[in-house]
């Protein structure tokens, strides 16, 4: 059985740059070490960073005179000023392509645009990018019903960094139709739609997909989509443990895909898991000659 490993599998720049944050700040600090929400949304490092004494909370109002990380997502200005008020250090580990399109928000916001957010409501960076674009911002996925909000309006737009640009242009045309001016910031960050593609060729070309991840993870749920779009054996597991042997019969290639927020570490597990199945199949192959 041949295993093919993307190569873009698992945690993105941003991701790797939160983690490594989040566990030195639990070597410098020891204790009382918090960050808003779990740093990313994988339950095994979650429960890593715990043992190291890194608890997440849900609320910047949990906590007094700790020390707070921010995850990758960020925040809003409101938060981080709820945070110092209750005495805490903030260690800030907000993607940097985050904190530019934190930025730009501030700047259209300054310059008078009507913001328009190319993202989902409910996700925690949008709603971050929110908190720097002020009051009457509106935030669409797919620009539906925008033109007559935008008529004659000078517009703004920015984009969750995780959208397509496929959506980006939509909200873009929408605008057109009746703004009249249009200026794009373009913030959708290139790792997401990388890893996609990289999943998506690969599905093309093996028996069986392993998509690596948290269920809770959008990005990871996104990968298994894509790739169930190109065969029918796709399998979205979180760790080794959960890799049925039955899955492999008559299986000759098989393709290893993860989510943003997928460490080395599970993968590794995986391939170790994939190698003994491996090892016992043929074994059965010698036994049935
Ligand atoms: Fe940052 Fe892009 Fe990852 S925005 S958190 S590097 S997906």
């Amino acid at each position: 059985m041949e295993i093919i490993i993307a190569k873009n599998a698992g945690f993105c720049f941003g991701v790797k740059r939160a983690i490594k944050l989040a566990f030195d700040t639990a070597k410098d600090y020891g204790k009382d070490v918090y960050t808003l929400g779990p740093i990313i949304h994988n339950p095994q490092v979650v429960k890593k960073l715990a043992e190291e004494g890194v608890n997440a909370v849900e609320s910047s109002n949990e906590v007094s005179n700790g020390v707070v990380i921010l995850r990758s997502h960020g925040v809003t200005p409101k938060v981080i000023e709820d945070i110092n008020k209750n005495g805490n250090r903030i260690i800030d580990a907000t993607c940097p392509f985050v904190k530019k399109a934190q930025r730009y928000a501030t700047q259209l916001k300054d310059e008078g645009y009507q913001i328009i957010i190319v993202g989902d409501e409910k996700h925690p960076e949008v709603k971050s990018i929110i908190g720097y674009a002020g009051e009457g911002v509106i935030v669409t996925e797919t620009g539906e019903g925008i033109s007559e909000l935008v008529r004659n309006k000078k517009v703004g737009i920015i984009s969750q960094t995780t959208q397509s640009s496929a959506n980006l242009l939509k909200v873009i045309d929408e605008s057109l139709k009746s703004a009249r001016e249009v200026k794009i910031l373009n913030t959708i960050c290139d790792a997401t739609s990388i890893r996609q593609e990289e999943a998506q060729e690969i599905a093309r070309d093996v028996d069986l997909m392993l998509v690596v991840g948290g269920r809770n993870s959008a990005n990871t749920t996104r990968l298994a989509a894509i790739c169930k779009e190109e065969l029918d054996k796709v399998y979205h597991i979180e760790v080794a443990d959960e890799i049925n042997e039955e899955w492999f019969r008559g299986v000759n290639r098989v393709g290893i895909t993860a989510g943003a927020s997928t460490p080395d570490w599970i993968i590794e597990e995986i391939v170790h898991k994939l190698g003994a199945v491996n090892e016992k199949m043929e074994q059965n192959t010698i036994r049935r000659c």
